[in-house]
């Protein structure tokens, strides 16, 4: 489009586009919350043009009945609910199962998922050597990410209904378990069976922070306090690492092997691994006498390669709804688990100082950049007493759901095909290979 001769017009219901003398009516598509999209399918079979969309960020990558977010207005529903109802009323596994099958579930359903994920807890024996065999140091994401990749070797992957259900369940029942067996690996610690007695959040806090010498029992306000967070992270449309597991699984790849790909797209530092950069942060501003200015300082300096961790967003543009709501149970839960003193409420200070002179820079209020929803996230979960190695780990628990519900959304759609996008070649044309012996 960038050629003299094109032209675009919008229509109500259809895009007219000219390119070097040929012509295509694109329809445009309208989503249920009145989101409009250009269809380009048939652009370049009819103009040869194909669209260059650097970071994806205007680019629709499917239709989805999932999730729906204005990020001019902060909004964030999942299947139509609002997320801060959810966070108030519901629990982890209603909700995933909300995003899975598309609809709140009935009492008798609520009661077989909770019981069907509860007996699919443990590990499989022959799992104590896969983690034997891997270093101590080793960072619990990438961890993570092969235990559930490993997951296809010990149970079937035909894609019938009932082996789609049966991973579903096991992916939900196994994830707690391999990260806190991923936590335990790291500090030395015997692994601790789930107990079938335990709510999804005690019973994961318990395998964390459980011994054989020692039981742990958890607190409730800590237990719901995790639920909480796992709500808020279960889906998020097309980010980076749903659009991995979309991708991944685009080719038919097995479920558990999607949703390991997905755990490494999270782990990076810009989008799930934030949040324990967040805690680092603070954590630095700390030890370095709590200026925050400095810091701020830093992060609009282009030539230092810093940024304000846990800041901005590719589509919130005025607040983000989850860190609005975070940052309410950030005060509560630390209140009721007693880190109103000490290090976490030091850092929370610092946290909200931090926003407070980010909020009112020039440079934040231009670029629009707001917290995100991994700012208080990481505070949370240090009040909590989760290490922060950690913490991207919590992320991919929660996030787990909307990857199910993703992939399964994607593998049903009667219009599926392989995700393979299209490129515009920039390096040398064709030329004749030199032999070695004239090369210099
Ligand atoms: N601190 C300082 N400057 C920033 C920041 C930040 N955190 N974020 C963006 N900018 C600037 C950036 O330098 C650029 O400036 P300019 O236009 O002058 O060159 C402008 O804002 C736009 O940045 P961008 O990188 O093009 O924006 P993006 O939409 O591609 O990136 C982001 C979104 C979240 C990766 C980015 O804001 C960022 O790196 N934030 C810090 C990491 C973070 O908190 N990630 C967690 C995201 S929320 C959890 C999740 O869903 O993943």
């Amino acid at each position: 489009m960038a050629s003299k001769e094109s032209s675009v017009t919008a229509l109500q219901d259809s895009v007219d586009l000219a390119f070097e003398g040929k012509n295509i009516r694109l329809p445009v598509v309208r989503g249920t919350e009145d989101e409009v999209a250009v269809d380009i399918a048939k652009l370049r079979d009819t103009t040869g043009l194909i669209t260059l969309d650097n970071g994806y960020g205007n680019t629709g990558s499917c239709q989805s009945a999932i999730t729906f977010i204005d990020g001019d207005k902060g909004i964030l529903r999942y299947r139509g609910y609002d997320i801060a109802e959810l966070a108030e009323k519901s629990n982890y596994l209603e909700v995933a199962w909300l995003l899975i099958h598309g609809e709140l579930p009935t009492a008798a359903q609520a009661a077989e998922l909770r019981n069907s994920v509860t007996r699919h807890t443990m590990l499989h024996e022959d799992f104590r050597r896969f983690f034997d065999a891997l270093p101590k140091q080793a960072h619990p994401m990438p961890v993570c990410a092969a235990a559930i990749s490993t997951l296809s070797t010990f149970y079937g992957e035909k894609e019938t209904e009932a082996e789609i259900q049966d991973g579903i369940v096991r992916l939900l029942a196994k994830m707690p378990t391999i990260a806190a067996c991923a936590y335990k690996h790291s500090i030395g610690q015997p692994f601790m069976y789930p107990r079938n007695d335990l709510d999804y959040c005690s019973n994961f806090l318990r395998m964390m922070f459980a011994t054989p010498c020692e039981d742990y029992v958890a607190d409730p306000v800590v237990a719901r306090a995790l639920d909480l967070l796992l709500i808020l992270h279960a889906d998020h449309e097309q980010n980076c690492s749903t659009s991995t597991v979309r991708l991944v699984g685009s080719s038919k790849a097995p479920l558990f092997a999607c949703i390991a790909a997905g755990i490494t797209a999270l782990w990076g530092p810009l989008h799930g691994g934030a949040n324990q950069q967040v805690i680092e942060m603070l954590d630095d501003i700390a030890r370095e006498g709590g200026n925050v200015e400095k810091f701020v300082a830093r992060a609009k300096d282009k030539t230092s390669g810093a940024r304000l961790m846990g800041f901005g967003h590719r589509v919130y543009k005025n607040y983000d709804p989850r860190a609005s709501i975070l940052k309410k149970s950030c005060t509560e839960v630390l209140r009721k688990v007693g880190g109103g003193k000490g290090e976490t409420a030091r850092l929370l200070d610092i946290a909200m100082r931090l926003e407070d002179v980010a909020l009112h820079d020039e440079y934040f209020i231009s670029h629009k950049l707001y917290p995100n929803v991994d700012f208080y996230s990481g505070v949370i979960y240090k009040a909590l007493e989760i290490p922060s190695n950690m913490f991207t780990v919590m992320f991919a628990m929660g996030r787990l759901s909307g990857w199910i519900a993703q992939w399964r959304e994607m593998r049903r759609d009667p219009t599926f095909r392989i995700g393979r996008p299209r490129q515009v070649y920039t390096g040398p044309a064709l030329r004749a290979y030199v032999p070695l012996s004239k090369r210099g």
